[in-house]
């Protein structure tokens, strides 16, 4: 390398214009997932305190959301169901008429083009707010994946294009993978939550999705922060097991995660922009503290940056506009 005075880094800073010729990370729309809470009733939109902008929304409203989305240019939606009733064994997750194989019946009816992910897990569906069945202590694994499953082929049939496991579960990346095989659905593509981590940044999504564990908490299933060799090894498994896309989680404390993942697999990969990280940034914003837009785009950018190919994240309604 030359030294200065011969290199000046900033001459290639000087115009937007240059800036524009030499900048290596784009955020896209085709990026962007935007997540979503389906619960029950008609004509219902109640913003979530600790999210503002973001509501529970009935399925008629869901709807009415999704045609808003696909006329903002977002190729794909990701669905949260809160259900009218929870039992201990999470009941209405695999209901064939629960609320989200409702909504997405409704959503494919109107706006077929939109990509409908569906989140397989219990914690919204169960009394207890666990992931899967609880035991004594214990959250079980074998038995809970048995339900993932009968989630994700009642999910499928109501016409999903996306499968996404958040359990962090060991095995039911494969069992899901055989049961939909098994019903004819071997074209339909898993996003694993591949490598979820114990987090304290998804406080806001359980007041959304009211899915916070009555007691105990997450960490028997959920990584370690602390650990990445490991989140390798999730993820390695996941892919092995039949994951489509994989995905990190949380996305804005986990960064090296995801460049690790994506130089280690080479595999279409996701971040989860989380609640927490989105309430920051809205709470800082409203306060005068920090410039919202500016950091939304800044942090968002810097998952590119890390790897990721597609954004999970509350906030792209708001960069869709921008972009
Ligand atoms: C579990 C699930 C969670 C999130 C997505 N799927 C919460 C949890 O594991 O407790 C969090 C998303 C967010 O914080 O935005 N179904």
């Amino acid at each position: 390398m030359s030294e200065f005075p011969v290199t000046r880094l900033r001459r290639l800073r000087m115009k937007e214009a240059l800036r524009g010729m030499v900048r290596e990370n784009f955020l896209r729309k085709e990026d962007l997932i935007y997540p979503l809470f389906v619960v029950p009733g008609k004509k219902v939109r109640n913003e979530v305190k600790s999210m503002p902008g973001v509501f529970q929304l009935s399925i008629d409203e869901t709807v009415r959301e999704c045609v808003e989305v696909r006329k903002l240019g977002i190729p794909s939606i990701i669905l949260f169901g809160i259900p009218e009733h929870k039992d201990d064994v999470g009941s209405g997750a695999y209901d064939e008429h629960g609320i989200v194989q409702e909504a997405v019946r409704a959503i494919k009816k109107e706006v077929s083009e939109l990509v409908v992910i569906t989140d397989v897990c219990l914690c919204e569906y169960t009394s207890h707010g666990h992931c899967g069945i609880v035991k004594g202590n214990e959250i079980v694994n074998d038995a809970s994946i048995e339900l993932l499953a009968k989630e994700a082929l009642t999910h499928a049939q109501a016409g999903a294009d996306i499968i996404a496991p958040s359990d962090m579960f060991d095995g039911r990346v494969q069992l899901i993978r055989e049961t939909l095989d098994d019903n004819g659905f071997d074209n339909l593509p898993i996003m694993s939550y591949a490598a979820k981590y114990a987090s304290g940044f998804y406080g806001p999504f359980r007041d959304a999705a009211q899915s916070t564990p009555q007691f105990g908490d997450r960490r028997s299933h959920q990584m370690d922060p602390a650990n990445s060799d490991e989140a390798l090894r999730e993820v390695e498994q996941d892919i092995l097991e039949g994951a489509d896309i994989v995905m990190v989680k949380p996305a804005l404390s986990y960064l090296d995660v995801i460049r690790r993942v994506k130089d280690t697999f080479h595999m279409p990969t996701a971040a989860y922009n989380v609640s927490g990280e989105y309430a920051m940034i809205k709470a800082a914003g409203r306060n005068g503290w920090i410039d919202e837009e500016r950091v939304m785009m800044e942090t968002l950018v810097s998952m590119k940056r890390a790897g990721a190919d597609l954004i999970l994240t509350y906030f792209a309604k708001d960069v869709a506009k921008k972009l």
